[in-house]
């Protein structure tokens, strides 16, 4: 595809022109987003870009693995991985205000970065002496929108990847999928053999499974979640619906508790809420007809397998009103 190929090359000449000779650092989230922006840079400059791999306590299942092998080994990019799960538990303490939520997740995020690039500094400079001056974001079109940062649109929610920034970055941000949507996006990736596996890996929020916690995160929530989360994919993957589904947000309503029977006894425990979306690029989502017998499976697999879940319910709200999140 020549549209494809055209963008790719454009970049790679922009990205070149702009970083020169200097050192590059990329947050790799395992998600689409940020690997075909590492994928696209380290196509530009190669071993000059180094990947940054924050584990903030609050992906889900077995993904740090993912990244690790699926997207690395293939890829042949640079990682330091950085375990800051103890870090951001400390900073989400107590807290359950959204916004509150995502701005620090997203300064902690930052601050991470410019402690492992400092790392990355003083090592460069024993070595070629070039500094690290950029930093890489697979920000898109979307969430420039959404942001405020487009076309004069009011701020909805305040995006970990271009809202919460503090204001003291110490980085330029090269931001190569600034322009594209999601399928575009999935097109250059494809493009720049970025492993199938990824390129249609569903979109997951930076800030993770701290705003799908409604209320304060903990570790102990983080482990229910996960869980049901596990089950809802594996379930939806299992049953073909991964191509009509833009995604499905488990959400843990950690706050609410209801009355259950299970076994002899009385539960008294927490709902989860299924949030399958169909979408074009997010915008606009509208709630997937998903067969009943599936949720059927979802529901008893999840209250059956994950302690305390003894309710599942189901969000049959469209985008808008309701955000595709539920923080
Ligand atoms: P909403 O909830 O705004 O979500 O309808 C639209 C899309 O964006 C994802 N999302 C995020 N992605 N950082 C991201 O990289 C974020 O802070 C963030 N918040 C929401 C969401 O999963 C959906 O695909």
């Amino acid at each position: 595809d020549w549209t494809n190929e055209s963008v790719i090359d454009e970049q790679v000449e922009l990205i070149r022109a702009r970083v020169g000779n200097k050192k590059v650092i990329c947050g790799l989230s395992g998600g689409v987003d940020s690997s075909v922006a590492a994928a696209l840079v380290h196509k530009a400059i190669g071993d000059q870009l180094t990947c940054v791999f924050v584990d903030h306590g609050l992906l889900r299942q077995d993904e740090r693995e993912q990244v690790e092998k699926d997207y690395v080994d293939s890829i042949g990019v640079r990682l330091v991985t950085v375990d800051a799960r103890e870090q951001f538990l400390g900073e989400l303490a107590g807290v359950t205000d959204p916004e509150e939520k995502r701005k620090i997740i997203g300064r902690e995020f930052i601050r991470t970065f410019e402690s492992a690039a400092a790392d990355l500094v003083l090592q460069a400079q024993e070595g070629d002496g070039e500094e690290i001056a950029f930093l890489v974001q697979g920000t898109l079109y979307p969430d420039v929108v959404e942001s405020g940062g487009g076309s004069g649109t009011a701020n909805i929610k305040s995006h970990h990847n271009v809202g919460g920034l503090p204001d003291d970055i110490q980085f330029q941000l090269i931001e190569p999928l600034r322009a594209l949507f999601k399928d575009e996006v999935r097109a250059i990736g494809r493009e720049l053999g970025v492993p199938e596996v990824i390129v249609s890996r569903q979109p997951f929020p930076g800030p993770g499974l701290g705003i799908r916690i409604i209320g304060e995160v903990t570790e102990e929530r983080l482990t229910i979640l996960r869980k049901a989360d596990a089950i809802a994919r594996e379930e939806l993957t299992k049953a073909g619906l991964d191509g009509e589904i833009w995604q499905c947000p488990v959400v843990l309503l950690a706050d609410v508790r209801s009355v259950g029977v299970q076994g002899d006894g009385r539960t008294y425990g927490h709902p989860v809420v299924l949030r399958p979306v169909s979408s074009e690029d997010a915008m606009t989502a509208d709630w997937t007809r998903i067969p009943y017998d599936v949720l059927s499976v979802i529901s008893n697999r999840i209250t059956n397998e994950v302690d305390d879940i003894n309710r599942v319910v189901l969000d049959v709200t469209s985008k808008p009103p309701g955000t595709i999140e539920w923080e």
